[in-house]
């Protein structure tokens, strides 16, 4: 029997992750992580949370008998995975339960900024129907960058070019076939950067991705630009983007993610005497400034949060505890060289068969860097301390 905790559950996963993991001790601690519900954990072998838990060393040190944990995202830059490795703790995300979800959540995105429907709805709202300063634009013929080509970067673009858009792609390990069959186009990302209209964000969060858009890259886009971003809010360098939508170079943001966002829930917080210092008053203040800005389009990190989406996450989540209690785990991401980092899973590609084949680029094709190689085999598995105990899984739905 293996102690397992969660954290961050809304309430109507209880019931179905009691059966899932019969057998099992199973605690629910409320709310995220944090130094004053963290002792309820300290039994745990296993640990499933969301993005909002930060696990450092600090919160790893008081989990002595932590062996694996299962983060209900795709994204797990909220887990220090250095300090997984030190100790190895075994890390399983969500590779994939609807891309299209976030795929949607991003065009939707797009259509709100090109048709100012925000500004719009809030007007007619407050009975005011003068369309002055509503002028749209369309997306019909524009040209779209993405950086980021993998499951929900290659939705986005199939949607796109549904919509009579251009697509430009920027990513060093884009399936060139797929970029084909879609009818893109790969470029450099500074080629992107000058052509694009709209510029949207599909990339994980890592040192080579930090902050892609900053000053000297805005200065490299078409003024009235606009970015859309729903992939992690590091890849954005706010106070730039403040500067740029102040100046009008940029024209318009739409953000489903942006640095320090957990301050914004926490807001009454950061003028509290306790205050620790945890967020980047800079990076607090520009949101705040963007916030205000009628060109701009803040959603509160809620791409993910379909009803499918969810059921999907919770499922794999449980399936990757069950996998490990098996001694088998399943979608791991901290022996990524293992695994082939930005591999595109099979079954969230968009299938040939849907994808509208469009006439073959005129121009040559650009010339994509070769996918990276998955080198080694799979690193050792780590066994569960009593895998024997597990019980078998109910059957999904
Ligand atoms: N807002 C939300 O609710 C939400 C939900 C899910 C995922 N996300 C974010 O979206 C990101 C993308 O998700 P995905 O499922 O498409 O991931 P993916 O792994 O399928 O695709 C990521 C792509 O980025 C590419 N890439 C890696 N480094 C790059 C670089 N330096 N420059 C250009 N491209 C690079 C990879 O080659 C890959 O094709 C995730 O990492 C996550 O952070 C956000």
């Amino acid at each position: 029997m293996a102690v397992i905790a969660f954290f961050e559950l809304e309430g109507w996963e209880k019931a179905h992750i009691r059966n899932r993991l019969l057998g099992h001790d199973v605690v629910f601690i409320n709310g995220v992580l944090d130094d004053k519900n963290i002792a309820e954990a300290a039994r745990a072998e296993v640990l499933g949370i969301f993005i909002y838990s930060k696990l450092g060393p600090k919160q790893l040190g008081q989990m002595q008998h932590l062996k694996m944990i299962s983060t209900f995202s795709t994204g797990f830059d909220h887990i220090d995975m250095a300090a997984c490795n030190s100790r190895n703790i075994l890390v399983s995300n969500v590779p994939a339960y609807g891309s299209q979800t976030v795929a949607e959540h991003t065009v939707a995105l797009m259509l709100a900024l090109a048709k100012k429907i925000v500004l719009s709805a809030e007007r007619t709202k407050q009975g005011n129907f003068s369309i002055e300063g509503l002028r749209t634009i369309d997306l019909y013929d524009r040209t779209l960058g993405l950086i980021g080509f993998g499951k929900i970067g290659s939705h986005v673009a199939k949607t796109a070019k549904a919509l009579g858009m251009h697509v430009r792609i920027y990513d060093p390990y884009a399936d060139p076939n797929l970029v084909e069959l879609l009818n893109c186009k790969l470029v450099g990302l500074d080629e992107l950067l000058a052509h694009s209209d709209i510029i949207s964000l599909h990339t994980p969060l890592t040192p080579q991705t930090k902050y892609v858009i900053n000053a000297e890259s805005i200065a490299k886009m078409k003024k009235g630009v606009l970015i859309v971003n729903t992939a992690r809010g590091g890849l954005v360098d706010n106070k730039a983007l403040v500067d740029a939508v102040l100046s009008g170079h940029v024209g318009g943001a739409a953000l489903d993610v942006l640095e320090e966002e957990k301050a914004i829930k926490e807001e009454r917080q950061l003028v509290s005497p306790e205050f620790s210092g945890a967020f980047d008053l800079r990076t607090v203040v520009a949101n705040q400034i963007l916030f205000n800005k009628p060109n701009v389009i803040i959603t509160p990190h809620n791409a993910f949060n379909s009803q499918e989406a969810l059921k999907r996450i919770l499922d794999t989540s449980l399936d990757n505890i069950e996998a490990y209690l098996r001694g088998k785990p399943v979608n791991l991401v901290n022996n990524k060289e293992a695994k082939g980092e930005g591999k595109m899973a099979e079954k969230e590609k968009p299938s040939k068969k849907t994808a509208r084949k469009g006439p073959k680029p005129a121009a040559k094709k650009a010339k994509a860097p070769a996918k990276k190689k998955a080198a080694k085999k799979p690193a050792k598995k780590a066994k569960p301390a009593k895998k024997k105990a597990a019980k078998k899984s109910k059957k999904k739905k």
